[in-house]
């Protein structure tokens, strides 16, 4: 494996690296993706094998321009055309009728098709340097936590992959919203980047949140997302997720994790309880919040706490998407 800065030779070699069946670690701006050729179903393979992913956990397909989609997905739905007119690039993926040509492995068998047009410029010209449209699961093995800077990927999956494409942190930070177009109103199927009023600005109310089942593994077949299981983007130490900081209740080295000093009652919020309390936005804002919380989580799980406890957030903007990596990282 070799990390790549973002030179043009070097996009043009790691892109080649794609259209020849590799497997590339990009920057996005959500976070870190594994790219490989999307119409390459043994590349794709490869993919789900080097992260350990199951196979029914579909992936997402990137494409650098809305001409891209057009083997990849039928995107004639109106609701689905005005999002991406607003809204694209940007943290979000449709899901929409998926086209014969594209392998089934992609879509794990399913009907239908994730795809996301990125707003970061190295995504776009790597997967138009590669001439094809670009699977990106995120680029950490399958369960722990996702990437937000080259050395996360390096980490966790350095000797499974050809090359990473070093583009510095990612600034968004958490994952695209998944939005499913195949139901009216549209559902959204994992809260990310893109908050639901945004969506709802343009297209009026969606339904917040999967149907209720479809975080059970074991029904994860029949489930209208087959990724989203309740143990996902895990750290090796213990996390507790609670309400406000002052319900937690640490025992030996504990780290604590939340929003800000003023983002609750106060008094006994750090205290002196915890060996470090980590503010992820000491003004408050959660899209700073969500910039550094895989981060956070990535550096406090290195340094050999017995718990982490971190606080949830507030139910606004970014706020969903946040609650929902802890609550998937935290104990159950
Ligand atoms: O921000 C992102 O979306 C990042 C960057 C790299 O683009 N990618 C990412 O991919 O998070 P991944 O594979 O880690 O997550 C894809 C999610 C999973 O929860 C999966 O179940 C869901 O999208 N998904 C994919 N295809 C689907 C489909 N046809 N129907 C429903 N859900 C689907
Ligand atoms: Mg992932």
């Amino acid at each position: 494996m070799e990390i790549l800065e973002p030179t043009e030779p070097n996009l043009r070699r790691a892109a080649a690296c794609i259209a020849e069946g590799g497997l590339v670690a990009f920057p996005t701006e959500t976070v870190y993706g594994l790219g490989a050729d999307a119409f390459d179903a043994r590349a794709v393979a490869r993919d789900f094998e080097a992260k350990g992913r199951p196979s029914f956990d579909p992936l997402i397909v990137h494409v650098a321009s809305l001409e891209g989609l057009g083997r990849v997905a039928d995107a004639s739905n109106p609701k689905a055309r005005a999002l991406m007119e607003s809204l694209w690039p940007g943290p979000l993926t449709l899901v929409l009728p998926k086209l014969a040509d594209l392998p089934g492995i992609v879509t794990s068998g399913l009907e239908t098709v994730a795809v996301r047009l990125p707003a970061h410029p190295v995504a776009r010209k790597l997967i138009e340097y590669s001439g094809t449209a670009v699977v990106g699961p995120s680029a950490n093995p399958f369960g722990r936590l996702s990437p937000t800077r080259a050395e996360h990927v390096a980490q966790g999956l350095g000797d499974r992959i050809d090359y990473i494409v070093d583009g510095g942190p990612c600034s968004v930070g958490v994952e695209s919203t998944v939005l499913a177009m195949f139901c009216d109103p549209p559902r959204i199927l994992r809260p990310g980047g893109m908050p639901a009023e945004t969506i709802e600005a343009v297209i009026g109310p969606v339904v917040r949140g999967p149907e209720a089942g479809a975080d059970e593994p074991g029904e994860s077949r029949a489930a209208p997302s087959p990724g989203l299981l309740k143990n996902h983007y895990a750290p090796r130490t213990p996390l507790y997720l609670v309400e406000s900081l002052d319900q937690a209740e640490p025992r030996g080295r504990a780290a604590a994790l939340a929003l800000s000093p003023s983002s609750g009652p106060d008094a006994a919020r750090s205290g002196g309880r915890f060996d470090r309390v980590v503010w992820l936005s000491p003004t408050g804002d959660l899209v700073e919040a969500a910039a550094g919380l895989f981060a956070a989580l990535h550096d406090l799980d290195g340094q050999g706490f017995d718990e982490i406890w971190a606080e949830r957030a507030s139910d606004r903007g970014l706020g969903p998407a946040i609650n929902d990596r802890l609550y998937k990282a935290s104990k159950k």
